[in-house]
């Protein structure tokens, strides 16, 4: 018997290389070894943009489609949207009756991101119970193991914790624990050295063409205390370094010896990571548009996957209803 895996994606925008080398190439490997379920978590995307909720359809297309050509596999996993199996809102109903509103409360992630988001009002009852629905999607497919990032391990923790709660208070061994597999890949800072991310407009796109990424990495910043040519640099305090260090291992060695004799200048060394992720992204850019030609094809996986993961969730929904009623 496989082991399961499921993990989740908000579709709150384009996806981006923080999101390549943190969850997808990690996906695309775990796709050999488990059986996987992929959810496009629209719901919990309306959480948070309940205000712009148009454009999550848009971003769940293009989602689907970055999830596809960058080699998740709908004939090994299952690919589908949240909203499609309405199972997911049904275990949260469950959820949210045996959650303690302490735990919620007390969750950190909710609480730093009550306080650096301040552009839209989060002080909702749904988005306190976010993580509820996210254990929700983790239990209603008994998933063993959830690739995801180090700021969602409070989740992962408070989905075991629910768990455990639901055994208790129904005197059953129905869910296990279920345990998160972090991404060995050091985390990637935006093109301004601050955490990747859609809302600061720092991001390089999986979609971005040659002329996008040239003009981003260029604008990067490097070391500070490098301010001319013949000053030596600090490759470890450059951020265009650490690109290399996840896009082209093998270069680094003679990037380091260049860069810290001052035989390297920081426009070259730039020009040629641009070139580096051009390359690196090119495979990827072609399978989209040639998926792209065929107009239905994402509806079609959307919606075989769709199927799937509902039959899997019936049944495990069943037995929930089985064990309270
Ligand atoms: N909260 C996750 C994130 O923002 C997305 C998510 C929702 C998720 N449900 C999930 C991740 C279930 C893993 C498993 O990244
Ligand atoms: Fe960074 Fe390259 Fe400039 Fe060195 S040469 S500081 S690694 S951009």
């Amino acid at each position: 018997m496989r082991k399961r895996i499921f993990s989740g994606m908000r579709p709150t925008g384009k996806l981006h290389l923080g999101h390549l080398v943190g969850a997808l190439s990690n996906w695309v490997k775990l796709q050999e070894a488990y059986d996987c379920v992929f959810g496009i978590v629209d719901w919990h995307a309306l959480m948070g943009e309940y205000e712009n909720s148009k454009a999550i359809t848009e971003n769940i297309y293009e989602m689907a489609l970055d999830w596809l050509a960058s080699g998740i596999d709908p004939k090994k996993s299952i690919v589908f949207i949240q909203s499609h199996v309405p199972e997911h809102l049904e275990l949260n109903m469950i959820f949210s009756c045996l959650t303690p509103l302490g735990w919620l409360e007390r969750n950190p992630t909710y609480k730093e991101q009550l306080r650096e988001i301040t552009t839209r009002d989060l002080q909702t009852y749904g988005f306190l119970g976010y993580p509820v629905l996210q254990a929700a999607d983790i239990l209603l497919y008994k998933a063993d193991a959830v690739p995801i990032g180090e700021d969602q391990l409070p989740h992962i923790e408070l989905t075991r914790e629910i768990g455990r709660r639901f055994n208790h208070i129904f005197q059953v061994e129905f869910f296990a624990d279920c345990e998160a597999i972090l991404t060995k890949t050091p985390r990637l800072l935006g093109v301004d050295g601050r955490k990747m991310s859609k809302s600061y407009n720092n991001a390089i796109n999986l979609s971005d063409s040659k002329e996008d990424i040239l003009a981003k990495v260029k604008n990067m910043f490097t070391d500070p205390k490098r301010i001319k040519l013949s000053d030596v640099g600090h490759p470890h305090e450059c951020n265009v370094y650490s690109y290399y260090e996840v896009f082209s291992p093998d270069a680094t060695e003679t990037v380091f010896k260049e860069c810290t004799k001052a035989q390297r200048g920081c426009t070259d060394c730039k020009k040629c990571l641009a070139d580096i992720l051009i390359k690196n992204l090119s495979p990827l850019q072609e399978k989209r548009i040639s998926l792209e030609k065929d107009k239905n094809l994402i509806k079609d996986v959307l919606s075989d996957g769709a199927k799937k993961a509902r039959a899997l969730a019936q049944e495990t929904l069943g037995q929930i209803k089985e064990i309270i009623f």
